[in-house]
């Protein structure tokens, strides 16, 4: 069994040898030939694209709270997320890539944590925006379900969490049975060979809806979306799609509102039994209130009594 302690020591040693190439694998960039200012521009790329669909679903975060990302490494997306928030929080399992992240920060309102325990280090319900890409992808299953419960405990009421992982998309496909018992994907021989690496080991993990769903409780799933992360040649351009490949590991993103406690009392939920990434609901136009809390998966009391 895969622990934290091996997971941070893995990170610890790939960001040692090149923080930016490990973080986004373009065999272009391998040996430290990222640019820092190409490698920043795409979270800025990436946080623009996610604050427009945001925006385009009603959903859009309170942000004079305060935001957290997790998993975020040098603070490529941290940056630009700290650009849009009144404060800011990276937390990451590295202290290597903390230090880095430090070095890079360019805002007061902005900080950064390393922590390697399930348990998050901050207070419940703090934070009115939680983002993370490109990281429960690379933690094994059963802990990326205690991290999903550790987002809802520290989430503000109302506050949107926004995550992406991979899944298996199996529509068509047969898919043995260890393959789907163990949902891993291992990509260390091209690690190795870009870093030379003879300890280091990054691992690939699928977390299905149904883990997500369950771990995530009484939050609410507003919108999934499929992406391109799962794609080689992601580079930090993030792409939503409204179809999966044929088959196969797919980016999946998230976005959960957790749900104020006056909603509870007052409106009753209404299942969603769309299939996902076919939630979609990028029109770019903004939306009524009822269409609003339609999309939070509520009734209004009174539109339902009628
Ligand atoms: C591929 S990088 C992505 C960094 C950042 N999210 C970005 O997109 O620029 C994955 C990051 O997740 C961090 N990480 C991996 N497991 C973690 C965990 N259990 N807790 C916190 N951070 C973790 C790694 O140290 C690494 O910095």
């Amino acid at each position: 069994m895969i622990t934290l302690d091996k997971l941070r020591d893995d990170w610890e040693h790939l960001a040692e040898r090149d923080a930016l190439w490990a973080i986004l694998t373009d065999s272009k960039k391998a040996g430290r030939k990222w640019e820092i200012t190409d490698f920043m521009a795409t979270g800025e790329s990436e946080i623009s694209t996610v604050m427009s669909y945001l925006t385009s679903i009603g959903c859009l975060p309170d942000c004079e709270g305060v935001a957290l990302d997790f998993g975020c490494g040098v603070g490529r997306l941290t940056q630009a997320i700290a650009r849009h928030f009144a404060s800011c929080v990276g937390v990451d399992i590295s202290k290597q890539m903390i230090s880095q992240a430090e070095a890079l920060n360019r805002f007061t309102h902005c900080r950064y944590v390393a922590s390697s325990d399930t348990r998050l280090p901050f207070a419940d319900n703090c934070f009115s925006f939680i983002y993370s890409n490109i990281v429960l992808q690379h933690v094994p299953r059963h802990i990326s379900e205690l991290y999903l419960r550790e987002f809802v405990r520290v989430l503000a009421p109302g506050g949107v969490l926004v995550f992406g992982v991979q899944d298996a998309d199996l529509t068509g496909f047969f898919v043995s049975l260890l393959t789907r018992t163990r949902q891993i994907l291992r990509i260390r021989s091209r690690v190795k060979a870009a870093l030379g690496l003879s300890a280091g080991n990054m691992q690939m993990h699928c977390l299905p809806e149904r883990a997500v769903r369950s771990a995530l409780g009484s939050a609410k799933i507003v919108d999934i979306q499929y992406t391109n992360t799962a794609a080689s040649d992601f580079n930090g351009n993030l792409v939503y799609s409204e179809q999966a490949p044929a088959g196969g590991c797919v980016g999946k993103q998230y976005c959960v509102v957790k749900q104020p406690r006056s909603f509870d009392r007052a409106y009753t939920k209404k299942p969603d039994a769309r299939p996902a990434g076919r939630r979609a609901s990028a029109e770019g136009r903004s939306i009524s209130r009822t269409e609003q809390l339609n999309r939070l998966g509520v009734v209004d009391k009174h539109d339902r009594d009628v």
